[in-house]
Formats: C-alpha cells, structure tokens, sequence
C-alpha cells in the first residue's frame, strides 16, 4: 500500500483504502478501480492523498496501518460529533470549527510518537484505543470552543489520545472485571494514572500532556485519584475528564448501564461544579451534536424517526421526522417532532 498525493494519480490505480470527506462521509471505499471522473472526484471534496494498492504489500508496516485506521475513525468521530455542514445559522461557525478541529487532529494522528503507542493502547484492553480516539476528538471540540491556541490544543488533544496509556500496565483479569473490584485491584487500577505519566515522560513527551494522564480522574470537588479540586487542575485535565467521562456512560463500560447521548449530557450538566468545570461543561454540551443528522431514534411515545434538523440545540433535542407510528405500521405522511417544544417525549433508543 502506499500514499499517494491526488496529482499523481493515474485510472486503474485501486484504492487500498476506503476515502472519507473532512465531515466522515464515506466518498470511495476500498477497492474501487479510479477512473478520471473519480479522480475529479475526489479533488472536488478536497481530497488530498489517497491510499493506493499496490504489489509491495510486503513493506506493510503495522504503525501505518494503525495510523490510517485511527485516522478514520477519527474523522468519523468528528463527523459525527461536529458535522462541518450543519444546518441554519450555525453553519459558518460550525464549519470553521470543524477546520480547526480537524487540522490539529491530522497533526496528532499521524505524529510518529502518539502513533508508537497506538499499539500498546491497542493491547491494552479491546476498548482502549478506540475510547482514546473518541476522547481526543471530544476534548480538541472542547478546547476550540474555549479558544485554546493551537499549541495548546495539539498539547491537549496529544494528551487525551495516551490518557491511558498507563492502563496496560494494569492486569487484564482487574481490566475485564465486570463485578465490584476489591480495595487491592481498586488501587492496581488507579495506579494506571501515575504509570501512564511515567511512560509519557520516559518517551519525552511534553508534560503538560503527561500531566493528562495524571490528572484526567481529578474531580472539580475534590473527590478524584489525587484529591486535587477546581483550577488546581490544569485546564487539560479537567476537558479530558469531561470526555472521558461521556464516553464511558454512552458506551456503558465503566458504570455499568449504557446511557444515551442526552442522558449522558444531563449527567454531565448536572454534575457541572460538583465533580467537572462548569465552563468546560457548557462547552461540550451546547457544541457538540448528539444526534446527527440521520440518525434513525425510537421516541418514548414509540414511533420511529429519523433526527432531520439539530440547528436550534446542537445537543439533546432535535427535531426528528417520524415515519413510523407505535405499532410499526409505515405512516402515509410522514410527521415532523420537535423535541425542544415536545418537552415530554425524549429519545429511547438509537436504531
Ligand atoms: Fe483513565
């Protein structure tokens, strides 16, 4: 496989991997014989390299591979959280912070000491990497909207990525556990902030970003791993908590019930000023789309919908056109929700 820049692209040539816009739409998938037109294509949508089949895939290096992989479910993940296109008067602002987001993310994704660990946090447990992703995008949406410099956002989303990067120190038996840990394992388990902060450091890395990895379970009130509260962490810290956190009650892993996005926003609201940074809070749960365009919900009224509108509240409360009543049964005419006005009927479930 190797990289190519679009202005050597010839027709034949096929696509090693599948090609994603800035907004994480699939535009070609893997496998696809260029032509001309594609070609175009691609320039059209500001493509700028491509991966290109080729014989030598005995050059293959695993780290590449990883970084392609991480690179798309990145972009994924900001496609899903921080579309570039969303609707209404939002649009200017959403599309220059999806730029913004997206070019600090190229840099951290393809730097070649995040990329190193990519495996171990591969290794670590089943989860880890793709939870790293997840919360390296959250925390550069949220580290934009508080108008950190660039600097400090590569700094921080460099962090974010390798947050728990001391976890594969922790035993994999205490890691897969899913019943109560005993005080023994709870401290193997915490200790994986001090390692991870050990490891970052012995590679060099900045330690402000090795500093994440220390303080990423500090708690505003003062209740975390190191009893550190408000401002005494560093505002990193503190944005990486709320990521981390959001990602952990969505996808179910740490507390045990799975929690939807907007129920997930409603705990982290809540719990602004008691354990997270208010400010931080606001930042996240009024900037980042919960449900994107498209997404098919069950509502609690039992009809099914497709989430068509998020330009009045990015967040919890679309407006979803409904194509399907309580028994199933398709509707002639479709009817459209607005979950802002409609305050007593929420979302239960994503299809
Ligand atoms: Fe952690």
């Amino acid at each position: 496989m190797r990289q190519l820049p679009l202005n050597v692209l010839e027709s034949g040539m096929v696509l090693a991997e599948t090609v994603y816009s800035s907004g994480g739409m699939v535009l070609l998938t893997a496998g696809t014989v260029l032509t001309d037109e594609l070609i175009d294509k691609l320039r059209d949508k500001n493509v700028f390299v491509v991966d290109i089949n080729d014989e030598n895939t005995i050059d293959l290096d695993p780290d590449d591979v990883l970084i392609n992989r991480v690179r798309t479910e990145a972009l994924q993940v900001l496609g899903h959280f921080l579309p570039a296109d969303v609707v209404g008067k939002r649009l200017g602002e959403a599309a220059e912070r999806h730029g913004v987001v997206l070019e600090v993310l190229e840099k951290i994704v393809r730097d070649r000491k995040v990329a190193d660990l990519y495996l171990d946090l591969r290794t670590a447990d089943d989860n880890t990497l793709e939870h790293s992703v997840t919360v390296c995008v959250l925390s550069i949406i949220m580290g934009s909207v508080l108008k950190m410099e660039q600097e400090r956002l590569l700094m921080l989303g460099t962090g974010a990525m390798v947050h728990d990067i001391g976890k594969k120190s922790v035993p994999q038996e205490i890691l897969d556990k899913r019943e109560d840990l005993t005080d023994e394992e709870v401290n193997l388990y915490r200790n994986h902030i001090r390692k991870g902060y050990q490891i970052l450091r012995e590679k060099s890395f900045d330690v402000s970003v090795a500093r994440v990895a220390l303080y990423h379970h500090e708690r505003w009130d003062g209740s975390g791993y190191n009893k550190m509260a408000g401002e005494e962490i560093d505002l990193s810290s503190r944005i990486v908590a709320i990521a981390d956190t959001y990602d952990d009650l969505t996808r179910g892993l740490t507390y045990k019930q799975k929690y939807l996005p907007h129920e997930a926003l409603e705990i982290l609201y809540g719990a602004g000023n008691i354990y997270f940074d208010a400010r931080a809070v606001k930042a996240f749960t009024g900037n980042i789309c919960a449900y994107p365009l498209g997404s098919i919900v069950k509502l609690s009224t039992g009809e099914t919908g497709i989430v068509v509108n998020v330009q009045k509240t990015l967040a919890p409360r679309p407006i979803v056109k409904i194509f399907y009543d309580r028994d199933n049964v398709r509707l002639d005419y479709p009817k459209q929700i607005d979950l802002s006005v409609e305050k007593t009927t929420f979302i239960t479930k994503i299809l």
